[in-house]
């Protein structure tokens, strides 16, 4: 019996992953990258649909914690695919341990002026530089309050350019959420490289520090690990975040590159291309951070393997996004099931850098 109830759950996630691929994927990029994100949006609209499509807790329970968070798997959406917090019901239901929304802004934004998306099928990635589009504060709060809750945390990012504002977001949102991811990594937004100064960083913590009461991540920028000085620019930060407390950090946000296809000329690389460097930062992040606070691995993971390799290297999560785009929402699952089946060694002793 347990093997047919094995094989039954095999069955319907082969099923799951095959109509996304077959079926809906074609579609969708039939459709420039925006349109496909509204379209994919809409879709995500009927949570009683998700809800009842969503795999059992047994098939995605592999436990884990962060920052003091206790998951039921350690598989996080991460911020920007759900930028108005309107559907994080039906995108907890895919099975993630925790789900990010947002990065959510004091008041609405128009976003960045058009072409701002650009999908690079071959490449299984995403250019994009949208820039925080949405409806602002006071909207997401309303459906966030909302939002029934079931097995999996919501966590909100929140991005500004002034610390007081900032803080503000946070002492708003803490109330319905279960913790705040700040984004200070934006390549979109120009205002945010004021925080990759540590002491204007230090001065953010510092005045989120003050009023809240929730676990705090701070998702910082990528750096390329075959450049010393930019390792050590984003290095300082990361010990910035130790010193001051925060609960996790999340590496890392999209690389920037520049393409001429899009109107303001270049954007945030995200998916596939970026992987092997996201993994080669973990174990220096890891490094810097000490065993205390928690790591969150984000960029191009795409498969159980892909997560195992993160865990492997330090991380507590992994956060994805655009494989979804690529794979649909069975990946979740997936994901899950290989983690089950052949679960992270992590990579002991992880020695602090003194
Ligand atoms: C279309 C798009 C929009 C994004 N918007 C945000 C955002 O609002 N806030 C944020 O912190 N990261 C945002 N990101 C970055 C992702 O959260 C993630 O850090 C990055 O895409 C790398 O992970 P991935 O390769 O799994 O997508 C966005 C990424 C994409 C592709």
């Amino acid at each position: 019996m347990p093997l047919f109830r094995s094989l039954r759950k095999r069955a319907r996630r082969l099923l799951w992953g095959w109509a996304y691929r077959r079926l809906a994927r074609p579609l969708l990029f039939t459709l420039p990258p925006e349109t496909a994100m509204t379209v994919g949006e809409r879709a995500l609209a009927p949570r009683i649909l998700w809800r009842a499509l969503a795999p059992s807790s047994a098939e995605i329970s592999a436990p884990a914690s962060v920052g003091g968070l206790a998951l039921r798997n350690p598989v996080g959406l991460a911020a920007g695919l759900d930028k108005r917090c309107a559907y994080l019901g039906s995108l907890a239901a895919l099975g993630f341990g925790y789900v990010v929304g947002g990065t959510v802004t004091a008041g609405p934004r128009p976003g960045n002026p058009k072409p701002r998306v650009l999908r690079l099928r071959e490449r299984e990635s995403v250019i994009n530089a949208l820039g925080f589009p949405g409806d602002g504060l006071d909207a997401a709060l309303r459906r966030l309050e909302r939002l029934p809750r079931t097995g999996a945390r919501i966590l909100v990012s929140i991005a500004a350019l002034e610390e007081q504002e900032a803080a503000d977001c946070l002492s708003r949102l803490e109330p319905v959420v279960d913790g705040v991811e700040i984004n200070v990594s934006s390549p979109n937004t120009e205002g945010l490289r004021r925080f990759h100064e540590p002491e204007a960083l230090r001065g953010l913590i510092g005045s989120l520090n003050a009023v809240r009461e929730k676990p705090l991540f701070v998702k910082i920028p990528p750096y390329k690990t075959d450049d010393d000085e930019e390792r050590e620019r984003v290095l300082r930060l990361v010990r910035v975040c130790r010193e001051e407390g925060v609960d996790a950090v999340t590496a890392a946000n999209t690389i920037p590159v520049e393409d001429a296809r899009l109107a303001t000329g270049r954007g945030g690389l995200s998916g596939r291309p970026i992987l092997e460097n996201m993994l080669a930062m973990l174990p220096e992040v890891r490094s810097e951070l000490g065993n205390d606070v928690g790591l969150n691995a984000c960029g191009g993971v795409a498969s159980a393997d892909d997560a195992r390799r993160a865990l492997a290297a330090g991380a507590n999560t992994v956060q994805l996004y655009t494989a979804l785009i690529f794979h649909g929402p069975a990946l979740v699952e997936e994901i899950c099931a290989g983690l089950q089946a052949k679960p992270a060694v992590s990579a002991e002793p992880r020695a602090a850098i003194a």
